[in-house]
């Protein structure tokens, strides 16, 4: 099957004139990525009249997770409500759905304010039964009275085929085009001042007063506060990565006649679920993109990426009569938390002023705002009524077993030490793919491009030490422990590693 690696976001490079940092500087405020999470960090940090620069390892910014969204801006919990009520109960739960649609407002607010055009629409949720029958949604259901949430039962989704019901109405979601919205916030981060340094690596965060940042270029950026929004939680002296969980998932975007269906967001109740939305297409919005995601697995632990597309497409046919060409295909990593909630606040273990924003849970864009509105009162030292909500040193008890069952999935991943390769020897890997072999004691991470030129790494992810394995539908070697990714040539594309898989030594 091909795929295009790019989403259907496609998008003039929203940077434009941002260039790699040369030399040392000195600002009131370091945000470390340049996605939704640290733009808008930035834009709200700037409006206030802080001094802020974005450091963004990619050469645009937005490049990342933020431009293989789905862009689903809802308020009910992914991991569902029921789930955050059992594990940090009912008031929890309540301030959980409050911050995230506090976070869809604030997207239209900045759209209003900064008159950006990005097709932002609030449009109704619906969470219907997937092939798990009827049972999740009855507990949700449950839940959802209890909590005093708003919600309407109604007899069917409004599919046009294969239409189960009954389903739960929420209203009041949002949608956009993320990088039409994050094009708009990175001009205004610049014409208020800030700057954004693309191409930009950072190796280290040291906490203090100053704190220093340090780039792989051996720059150094003094800063009052840095807030790190790299998406995994990039080492900066914390355990994070150990509270958080590494998925792959994957969508594609088909084209539809406008008005096959309403423009909402959908999700079923199966695990992993389905989730669905329309994006107006072709050059004058002629028709819609039913975008359609789902088939999440932990990060290098499946590499049936074609088949996943597959069931994808196999899915929405079954539901959506008329659907056209899929010209978009493309996964990406989303990082649960044991409660479903992100992780924002000051960096445990990090230093002095060193935040965070990660754990998106699969809800990056309204974890990402609210984060970005939480973190910039911590570093004004505001009070804000979410910071123990969302503190990333919270004790979950409630969450105990999921967090053991994620340790142990971990702990089982280094026993491919002592595991034979892939396949026996280099030779055996035709053109176009990857595979990991033996040799002696250690293994490597062997790619023949379709030149049939042979390209030998070691194995051994640079974050802690696990071993990659190769993901045969996006050609890259992906680490099942955290979710470093690294591209067939070894080129870090994804942390909580730093640097590139080393050559075979
Ligand atoms: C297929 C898919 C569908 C999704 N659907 C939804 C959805 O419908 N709704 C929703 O809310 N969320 C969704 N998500 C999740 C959401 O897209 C992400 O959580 C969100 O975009 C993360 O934003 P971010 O700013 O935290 O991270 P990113 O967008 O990944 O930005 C982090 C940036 O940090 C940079 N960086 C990393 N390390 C360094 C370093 N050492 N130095 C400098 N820069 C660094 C990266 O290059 C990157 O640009 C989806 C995700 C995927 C993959
Ligand atoms: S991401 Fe942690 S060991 Fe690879």
């Amino acid at each position: 099957m091909t795929h295009s690696t790019t989403s259907v976001w496609e998008y003039p490079d929203p940077t434009r004139s941002a260039t790699p940092l040369a030399g040392n500087s000195r600002y009131d405020v370091c945000v470390v990525g340049g996605g939704i999470a640290g733009l808008t960090t930035a834009y709200l940090l700037a409006r206030e009249g802080k001094s802020v620069v974005v450091l963004e390892s990619k050469p645009a910014v937005a490049g990342a997770e933020t431009a293989a969204t789905t862009a689903h801006l809802a308020w009910v919990i992914d991991d569902r409500f029921a789930h955050v009520e059992s594990v940090r109960g009912a008031d929890a739960a309540r301030a959980a759905a409050a911050s995230h649609r506090a976070a869809v407002d604030l997207i239209g607010e900045i759209v209003r304010r900064e008159g950006i055009d990005c097709d932002y629409k609030r449009v109704d949720g619906y969470l219907f039964p997937g092939a798990d029958g009827p049972d999740t949604l009855a507990k949700e259901e449950d839940a959802l009275c209890r909590l005093g949430l708003p919600f309407e039962k109604v007899d069917r989704v409004p599919f046009p085929r294969r239409a189960p019901g009954p389903a739960l109405r929420f209203p009041d979601q949002g949608q956009f085009h993320p990088l039409k919205y994050l094009t708009e916030i990175a001009g205004r981060i610049r014409k208020l001042g800030g700057v954004i340094h693309t191409d930009t690596l950072v190796t280290k965060v040291r906490g203090g007063s100053p704190c220093e940042v340090e780039t792989k270029a051996r720059n150094v950026v003094a800063a009052g506060a840095v807030v790190v929004a790299t998406n995994a939680p990039f080492a900066v002296g914390t355990t994070l990565h150990a509270k958080v969980a590494a998925y792959l998932t994957y969508a594609l975007a088909a084209e539809v006649p406008r008005g096959t269906l309403p423009y909402a967001l959908y999700w079923d109740t199966e695990d992993p679920y389905h989730y669905v939305r329309l994006q107006p297409g072709g050059p004058d919005a002629s028709f819609d993109y039913l975008i359609v995601g789902g088939e999440d697995h932990k990060t290098g632990q499946a590499a049936d990426t074609d088949a996943r597309w597959g069931r994808l497409e196999a899915w929405a046919k079954e539901r959506v009569p008329g659907l056209g060409k899929i010209p978009y295909r493309w996964s990406g990593q989303v990082f649960e938390t044991p409660d479903g909630l992100g992780l924002i606040g000051l960096a445990p273990g990090g230093g002095d002023n060193v935040y965070v924003i990660t754990g998106d849970s699969g809800m990056g864009m309204t974890h990402g705002t609210l984060g970005a509105r939480l973190v910039a009162d911590l570093v004004q030292h505001r009070p804000n009524p979410l910071a123990g909500l969302y503190s990333p040193s919270r004790w979950m008890p409630g969450a105990a077993a999921t967090l053991f069952q994620e340790n142990l999935n971990l702990a089982a991943q280094y026993a491919d030490w002592l595991t034979g390769g892939d396949v026996k020897s280099a030779d055996q890997i035709p053109p176009g793919h990857g595979a990991v072999v033996r040799s002696g004691l250690t293994k490597l991470a062997v790619y023949k491009d379709n030149r049939g030129k042979t390209h030998t790494l070691s194995a051994v992810c640079r974050h802690m030490g696990c071993l990659v394995r190769w993901n045969p539908g996006e050609q890259t070697w992906d680490c099942p422990c955290h979710g470093s990714r690294y591209s067939a040539e070894g080129k870090l594309m994804h942390g909580p590693a730093t640097s590139d898989l080393k050559p075979a030594g």
